[in-house]
């Protein structure tokens, strides 16, 4: 079965079957002793070969809203499609996540990774995961501080990677909204500004830097924006006095992985039709046509690049599937 057309980076990629779930009960039936794979959209994932697998797409439905005494109370399906979610909250008049619009993927895939943008992270928001818990053999919720949120981490990437299926994500927003316009093109909206106004907002900037999926096949940021000392940070700062640094807690700071890939003259750098975005060198696009090997050769590239001009290692945040299942492309060693 193709899967070309199951994740937002195309590349060309076929499994053993897809199985389709949309009652999260069907999720009890399924043997999980052959080898498996998770989906949603899509658009976090990339398939570089045909995987020896099953891959198991979530594409359950629904949304309730309760209203508490401070709080409205959100219990989303984890086949929803992110954005969707946004918006007929917003329609509804309930603020909260319109920082994260536009988000490619589905409800389920946001605490994963813990989708984050323009100064929201979701694990802010998010109160309890539902999901099936293989290993166990029954449902079961975690609490936010269970799920062990971090910069675009989570226990499902690491203790429950393979073993816990998201079903539903539970959010709380609160019923008093406040705009959240600390990061920077959007401190210019006045403080007056409504949370359909923020996502206005968030759509436009996102347009401006981020290519459409369904036009130009991406996967978002490539690379996460890597995590490293303040007195390493400092050093090269002092070469490099315009990189920007965004503090993390008292001894490290992110830098931006986009800004480190500019820098090191790589913007339009190519290998088949791969290659890194003009308007934010974050991102890799794809013009149809490559294969996972040319993307390997493209992120070996990068990689290499930025060690030997900054030495900073990048880590890809995008999960890699080859065919033995999910494998992560080492930065060069030093
Ligand atoms: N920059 C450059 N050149 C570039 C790209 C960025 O100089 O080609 C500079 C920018 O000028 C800015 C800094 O790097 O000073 C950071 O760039 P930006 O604000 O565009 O955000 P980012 O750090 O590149 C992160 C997230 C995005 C999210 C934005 C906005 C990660 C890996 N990426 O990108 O998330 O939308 O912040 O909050 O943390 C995603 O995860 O798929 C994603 C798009």
């Amino acid at each position: 079965i193709s899967l070309q057309s199951y994740h937002t980076f195309s590349l060309p990629s076929g499994c053993e079957s897809l199985i389709v779930i949309e009652d999260p009960k069907e999720l009890v039936q399924l043997n999980y002793d052959q080898a498996f794979f998770l989906l949603g959209e899509g658009s976090n994932t990339i398939f570089l070969e045909d995987y020896a697998g099953v891959v198991i797409k979530l594409a359950t439905s629904g949304v309730n809203i309760e209203a508490r005494d401070d709080h409205y109370l959100i219990r989303a399906a984890a086949g929803e499609n992110w954005h969707q979610l946004v918006l007929t909250l917003l329609e509804q008049g309930i603020g909260g996540l319109e920082n994260l619009a536009l988000i490619p993927g589905t409800v389920g895939a946001a605490p994963v990774q813990n989708i984050g943008a323009y100064g929201v992270e979701v694990s802010q928001y998010i109160t309890a995961v539902t999901g099936f818990d293989i290993t166990q053999g029954h449902f079961t919720t975690l609490s936010s501080t269970e799920c062990q949120f971090g910069y675009r981490d989570s226990v499902f990437k690491h203790r429950l990677k393979d073993k816990f299926i998201i079903t539903e994500v539970t959010f709380a927003l609160p019923i008093c909204w406040q705009p959240k316009l600390s990061y920077g093109p959007l401190q210019n909206l006045s403080g007056a500004a409504t949370a359909k106004d923020v996502c206005d907002a968030v759509i436009a900037i996102r347009n401006s830097k981020l290519p459409d999926p369904c036009k130009l096949a991406n996967a978002g940021s490539f690379f996460k924006n890597p995590i490293v000392d303040k007195a390493f940070a400092v050093q090269l700062q002092s070469m490099f006095p315009d990189m920007p640094v965004f503090k993390v807690d008292e001894n490290s700071v992110k830098l931006a992985a986009g800004w480190l890939i500019d820098k090191a003259g790589l913007k339009g750098c190519q290998r088949g039709t791969i290659r890194v975005y003009e308007q934010q060198a974050l991102v890799l696009v794809h013009e149809g046509g490559s294969s996972g090997a040319d993307l390997k050769q493209l992120v070996s590239h990068i990689q290499r690049t930025v060690w030997q001009k900054f030495a900073v290692k990048l880590e890809h945040e995008v999960r890699l599937i080859a065919k033995q299942g999910e494998c992560q492309l080492q930065s060069v060693e030093c």
